[in-house]
């Protein structure tokens, strides 16, 4: 659970560096995460999608080259963000400022509402997936995507190291924000993962919810459904 003024400032700061600063950090892997969701989202065949957290529209942008029938909105609260995605040009994707806490959309409006490394940085995680509920048809899905622990416990020490100790490092040097990099590893820590995520989109408007760890679970994805 985060502070938005802090997050909101954060994320304008870094806005322009986001996009390259994530591909050296993960080596690229992040490109093949989002794949994966659009993948699974095409399995959906949603008619309307929104995508939270949009920032500079990575994920819109997997899910609009695979789903070219689906209609794509893009939110964000960060408009910075928002005009990094909007140079992108990414067709059959609406941009629109939105705080994912308090949309304006009416209940059951999306077949699909997605989040990637988006949901980890809200305020309340219960209240943004409740909201998030809201705006799901009947028998639509939430699709989460973010980081979580390694699955094995041995590999937690490994992955710890380069959370906290190089990751800030090679972040602030190419962002010249260390301490943006720094709320990321905590943020990390403090998020739940696997069948504690499972067990919080349970409990807030979903059911069925299930874990697909990616790359020894460094990040996951969860899909729920709406009853
Ligand atoms: C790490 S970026 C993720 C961007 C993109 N989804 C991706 O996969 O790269 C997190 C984004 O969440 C946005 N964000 C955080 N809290 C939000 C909220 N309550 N409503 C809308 N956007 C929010 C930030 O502005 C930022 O653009």
């Amino acid at each position: 659970m985060q502070d938005p003024a802090f997050v909101h400032e954060a994320f304008a700061k870094i806005s322009g560096r986001y996009v390259a600063t994530n591909h050296v950090l993960s080596l690229g892997t992040d490109i093949l995460w989002r794949r994966k969701v659009a993948r699974l989202v095409r399995e959906m065949k949603p008619a309307s999608l929104l995508d939270l957290a949009t920032g500079s529209g990575d994920l819109a942008m997997e899910i609009a080259k695979l789903n070219p029938q689906t209609k794509i909105i893009g939110a964000d609260f960060c408009e910075p963000m928002l005009e990094v995605a909007r140079q992108r040009k990414v067709p059959g994707v609406e941009w629109i400022v939105a705080d994912a806490m308090n949309l304006a959309m009416p209940d059951a409006t999306f077949d699909v509402v997605t989040v990637a490394f988006g949901l980890r940085n809200m305020a309340s995680w219960p209240e943004a997936v409740r909201e998030m509920s809201r705006v799901i048809k009947p028998g639509g899905h939430l699709v989460v995507l973010d980081f979580s622990l390694p699955t094995l416990p041995i590999l937690r020490p490994l992955y710890r190291f380069y959370l906290h100790k190089m990751l800030p490092r090679i972040a602030g040097l190419i962002t010249g924000q260390r301490g943006a990099f720094e709320y990321l590893s905590n943020s990390i820590e403090a998020f739940p993962s696997g069948p504690a995520m499972c067990e919080l989109l349970n409990r807030n408007g979903l059911h069925s919810a299930r874990a697909i760890p990616l790359n020894f679970g460094i990040a996951s994805i969860y899909i729920g459904q709406k009853a």
